[in-house]
């Protein structure tokens, strides 16, 4: 069954699984958990927002050995359009009462970045593969923390409707950022690149599959390990 999928389906399918699963267990107990422990998990997440371009532009420079130059393109436009949007989550949780930079380094964090830049260079078809997961989970991600940012602007009085940091999680969901980060990758994920014109490397989907599941891996053992240390025994299931 699962062999009649495209390429990039069965890759949203493994993501899909995790990603689900995480956001449930995390949003059911939303209201049970500490505006500490909500503070801290944007702050881990504001560390892989301000890692993405560094990211983004390994993939775009590994992936230009590639016959088919539109992944190289594609990322380009990505690296275009996130350029601004760290400083955007950083000034948006200030006005809600976090300071991004007085976070305290999390070594599972570290790891998980770390793996990520490992994917993302200097092989180019496990870099797309690698970006095409994450991109494909950003959406996940802007969903869960549009509603942690929510909780934690709410607890402390200041109004959700009209703020930069909702603006930020918006332009990601509503505005098709990351959607369109998505399906701009997928493209390149299911095409058929065996007459790429050109000299340079063809995509190997083979790798590409693979690092798009070592990337979904990597980001469930981070997102375990964040999960971890904010559900309390009671909470954890
Ligand atoms: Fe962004
Ligand atoms: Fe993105």
């Amino acid at each position: 069954m699962s062999t009649d999928l495209r390429l990039s389906q069965r890759i949203d399918e493994r993501n899909d699984s995790f990603t689900a699963a995480t956001k449930k267990r995390l949003l059911d107990q939303l209201p049970h958990l500490e505006t500490e422990s909500l503070e801290w998990l944007i702050m881990e997440h504001y560390q892989f927002s301000f890692a993405n371009v560094g990211l983004l532009s390994l993939a775009r420079d590994c992936t230009a050995k590639l016959a088919n130059q539109g992944v190289t393109v594609e990322l380009q436009r990505n690296i275009d359009e996130e350029d601004g949007h760290a400083p955007m989550y950083r000034q948006g949780m200030r006005n809600i009462g976090t300071d991004v930079d007085e976070r305290v380094e999390f070594k599972p964090t570290t790891a998980f970045l770390a793996k990520v830049r490992e994917l993302s260079a200097p092989n180019p078809s496990r870099a797309l593969g690698t970006l095409y997961a994450t991109e494909t989970a950003a959406i996940f991600e802007h969903e869960t923390f549009f509603e942690l940012c929510r909780e934690v602007a709410e607890r402390r009085g200041f109004a959700y409707q009209g703020s930069l940091i909702k603006k930020f999680h918006d332009i990601h969901l509503d505005e098709g950022v990351e959607q369109g980060h998505k399906d701009g990758l997928a493209e390149f994920v299911d095409v058929d690149d065996t007459a790429a014109p050109g000299t340079g490397e063809k995509i190997d989907k083979a790798d590409l599959e693979q690092g798009a599941y070592e990337a979904i891996e990597a980001m469930e053992t981070w997102w375990n390990a964040l999960l971890e240390k904010v559900l309390t025994p009671a909470t954890k299931h």
